[in-house]
């Protein structure tokens, strides 16, 4: 399995030329973070049309997934035989979901590594992980930067090799993925609720990611327990 970072307006640019490459489009992991992604009034116009947005102001990131056509006849055959071909679960009693609120990239993040692009640990070990169904094989980073890929897939316990064509950032790389990696220990992305920077996210009970990760919702149980 495969994911792609993109800009939403250039998100059905990838998945086309992706599916056209022999790859399945295998749904989108959305990170939601409030970021500085505008575009929101038109130009030069704010004051004369000051309720106008020329496109909704971006609260997310979609991290697409692919996945190469599984060789075998079912997933399963094809998880015992090259263990790919799926995700990881959080856990056996608790789903993926879809919609992962990603927050800022921590300041204590961005002190280990000056990069443009460094992404947050708290989501990326999340993500990672579920990358390796079954928990073995290797990442992949073909486009490393300062490495929270890879950190974050040394926090998980995962192999992982990563490419960066720059220099600098490659020896960037080299110096903060250690430090990444190290952060929050224990935390191996197999769950939604962390500490960061001293903020905890809790879920209630009847918060959407709460019903994202309930196995069943009580809506679909009858009076008599029965399943509808
Ligand atoms: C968005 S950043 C990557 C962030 C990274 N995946 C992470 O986990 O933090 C993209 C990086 O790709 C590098 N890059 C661009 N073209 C490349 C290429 N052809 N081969 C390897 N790296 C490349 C850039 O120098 C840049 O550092």
């Amino acid at each position: 399995m495969s994911v792609w970072l993109v800009t939403p307006i250039l998100q059905h640019l990838v998945q086309s030329a992706m599916a056209a490459a022999g790859f399945e489009v295998r749904s989108t992991i959305v990170r939601l973070y409030y970021g500085f992604r505008g575009g929101d009034r038109p130009k030069n116009a704010e004051a004369e049309f000051p309720e106008v947005c020329v496109s909704p102001k971006g609260a997310y990131e979609p991290w697409m997934l692919f996945r190469k056509p599984i060789s075998e006849r079912t997933v399963a055959e094809n998880l015992r035989k090259w263990k790919t071909g799926a995700l990881r679960r959080l856990a056996a009693d608790k789903p993926l979901p879809d919609a992962i609120s990603g927050g800022r990239t921590p300041k204590r993040e961005e002190a280990i590594a000056d990069h443009p692009c460094l992404k947050p640990q708290h989501f990326m070990r999340i993500l990672v992980r579920a990358l390796l169904p079954l928990g073995q094989g290797t990442i992949l980073d073909p486009f490393m930067g300062a490495g929270s890929t890879i950190a974050a897939a040394d926090a998980v316990g995962y192999d992982a090799v990563g490419l960066e064509l720059d220099a600098e950032y490659f020896a960037l790389a080299q110096e903060s993925i250690p430090g990444l990696a190290a952060l929050y220990p224990g935390f191996r992305g197999e769950e939604i609720e962390v500490e960061l920077n001293g903020h905890v996210e809790h879920f209630q009970a009847n918060t959407q990611m709460a019903l994202a990760l309930a196995e069943s919702s009580t809506s679909y149980r009858a009076q008599d327990g029965r399943r509808r």
